[in-house]
């Protein structure tokens, strides 16, 4: 019988763990009213929109939406698996973790899961062999083999790799040939090969199979011939094809990398490919997201040095940042090679001799974080020089291993052109982040620490806007916003189901306040209904310091032309200028894919529903 952590122990953990003791260790927290308040530990920003709920238990930023409880932070951040994020925060709590062994019913389930995801691993194999069989023989893959050699691929890297061409549209495709091999619907949809609609995911596209580190395949990236979009089509998450983990070249590049003992990181399929063509057969690829801390554990089983080979943009600098910490503690020696190119294009025209001397030139990542914090400041005076201590301090301090620690300190001096010793001492003189001890003493307080001013808005900021009107609409007639309060919006096809708004989603935290209670007075949940108008809502305890803002939102609505119309537009309006505010946001390409057709639909339906306002 296998044991697991028990539920109540699970709640236990999850009421006892202080959230604002647990962000603290990841981002420095100032008390604003209820909530605390910061730099957001996810993405990399200048003005504080992450909000930490002691009361809810809960925290939120208001910039990348990412939000919940302790133990999904020590996950996220600390790249833990949910029982080891439970145990860690467990120790720290000094709580007693009870485990039982599972269920009958449990133990079924379990074993269902298990066997679901054989099939799905038969499937995938399955496919695999179908596509890459298509590619080499059908006459209907002819555009895509010229177009394989055209870039470049030689015969035994396409086979060596099992690289395939799912049929183009009007021919039978894998989904039909799984039927004579007795696979189910049920395997198809657990591998991910059918598209929304139930046919074919993949069709007239080149197949990129994805393998775990096993070589059991698990999913696939999937390229455009001509210019459909999206020009990569990954496999969606399943239960086995989890992108924040897997990485593409696994078994084949396995043998190399434990014999040399180092890996090569890039960012595309192709140049994995090119490379291990070219003879440096220890590549591999994300899967067109950032590297994880998953990702390093991963490579550290098989590999001391991880070369890391990226476009130098302003995305690729944070993922390095956040990659800096995990491989420290890893003991990886994480280093990393700005190219002119992507290494597949770069190949064709240069030697892969002179390849390898491009990673002799390779920076240590501490070298390029250090830098990057220095560098805003170097050359001026020492007032200028003192803005970078706090975060030179952090990082200092946050390095565990006293050789890096002493390393990153002889760096940062170096750039900024003082003796080591020197800043030592003015680092010990300057106020760090609160750690966790000096939070838990003075909770009331929490030690004052520079925290960037706010940017004087000279323009407005557009979510603002949007979500102020969407409220002056709400408040002019909230029996018109009872049902969308409640169920969503419904939006035309081929949207599917209701367009869902929250708190999080409003620009600021008025606005967030005021949509929560229509939220709960739309639910009926007090007892009140919306037939009573906003009455109700006015004279809740809650309410009152928003009273000014509900008035004057009201009489804004007023003059609005409130209608049924006008409210979709509204909403609909702010749920797309969100969307495309996440978009900038993600450094994963699905999920831009995504929000960008999303936000193509939203604008589509706000557009419409603002000219029904003009018929009637
Ligand atoms: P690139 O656009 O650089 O593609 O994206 P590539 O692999 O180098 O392909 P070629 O050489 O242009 O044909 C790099 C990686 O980002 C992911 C894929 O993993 C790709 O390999 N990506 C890119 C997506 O997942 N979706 C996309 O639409 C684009
Ligand atoms: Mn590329």
């Amino acid at each position: 019988m296998r044991l697991r952590i028990s539920p109540q122990s699970i709640e236990l953990v999850r009421e006892t763990a202080n959230i604002v003791e647990v962000a603290s260790e990841f981002t420095a927290l100032k008390r604003q009213g209820a909530n605390y308040s910061g730099l957001c530990p996810y993405h990399e920003e200048k003005t504080p929109s992450f909000s930490v709920s002691p009361e809810k238990n809960f925290y939120y930023c208001f910039g990348c939406q990412k939000g919940g409880d302790a133990i999904k932070l020590v996950m996220e951040l600390k790249s833990l698996p949910f029982a080891e994020a439970v145990s860690h925060l467990a120790e720290r709590f000094g709580i007693e973790l009870k485990l039982e062994g599972r269920s009958p019913e449990a133990e079924r389930a379990a074993e269902q899961r298990t066997s679901l995801r054989r099939s799905a691993h038969k499937a995938l194999a399955a496919a695999t062999a179908y596509y890459h069989k298509y590619l080499l023989k059908s006459p209907a893959a002819e555009e895509a083999r010229q177009y394989l050699e055209s870039r470049g691929f030689l015969r035994s890297t396409i086979e060596e790799f099992r690289l395939g061409y799912a049929p183009p549209r009007g021919r039978p495709g894998f989904t039909q040939a799984a039927r004579t091999v007795n696979l189910g619907r049920e395997a198809l949809e657990a591998a991910g090969l059918l598209s929304q609609r139930g046919g074919e995911r993949f069709v007239d596209r080149l197949m990129f199979p994805i393998s775990d580190r096993r070589g059991r395949m698990v999913g696939f990236g999937a390229r455009s011939l001509g210019d459909a979009k999206p020009k990569y089509l990954n496999s969606p998450e399943t239960e086995i094809f989890n992108k924040r983990s897997l990485l593409y070249g696994f078994p084949q590049v396995l043998e190399a990398t434990r014999r040399e003992k180092a890996v090569l990181v890039v960012e595309g399929y192709t140049d994995v490919l090119m490379l291990y063509q070219s003879g440096i057969k220890n590549a591999v690829a994300t899967l067109g997201t950032a590297m994880t801390g998953q990702h390093l554990k991963t490579l550290s089983s098989y590999a001391e040095k991880v070369y890391l080979l990226f476009d130098p943009d302003e995305a690729g600098e944070n993922v390095l940042e956040k990659a800096f910490f995990p491989a420290a503690e890893l003991r990886l020696d994480l280093r990393v090679v700005r190219l002119p190119q992507d290494p597949a294009d770069w190949l064709l025209e240069n030697p892969a001799r002179e390849f390898r001397e491009l990673l002799s030139g390779a920076s240590s990542v501490l070298e390029y974080v250090v830098r990057r914090n220095t560098d805003r400041v170097r050359g001026t005076d020492a007032v200028d020089r003192a803005r970078a201590l706090p975060k030179i301090k952090d990082l200092v301090q946050r390095i565990e291993d006293p050789i890096l620690s002493r390393e990153a300190l002889r760096l940062a001096a170096e750039a900024l052109g003082m003796d080591p010793g020197t800043l030592r001492e003015e680092l010990r003189e300057e106020p760090g982040a609160p750690n966790v001890a000096n939070v838990r003493a003075s909770r009331e307080a929490p030690p004052a620490r520079v925290t960037p001013r706010r940017d004087q808005r000279v323009l407005s900021d557009p979510v603002v806007e949007a979500g102020r009107e969407l409220l002056a609409l709400m408040l002019a007639r909230p029996d018109l916003s009872v049902r969308a309060l409640r169920e969503g919006m419904k939006a035309p096809p081929p949207w599917n189901g209701s367009v869902m708004l929250g708190t999080g989603d409003f620009g600021d935290e008025t606005q967030g306040r005021i949509f929560a209670l229509l939220e709960e007075y739309a639910s009926g949940g007090d007892g009140a209904g919306p037939h009573q108008g906003l009455d109700p809502i006015l004279s809740d305890e809650r309410a009152r310091p928003l009273l000014d803002e509900i008035s004057a939102l009201r009489a804004a609505g007023e003059r609005l032309y409130p209608s049924t119309a006008a409210l979709r537009a509204a909403w609909f309006r702010l749920a797309a200028i969100k969307r495309a505010e996440a978009k900038l946001l993600t450094e994963d390409f699905d999920e831009k894919y995504r929000l960008h057709t999303e936000v193509k639909l939203l604008n589509a339906a706000a557009v419409e529903a603002s000219n029904q306002t003009l018929d009637s």
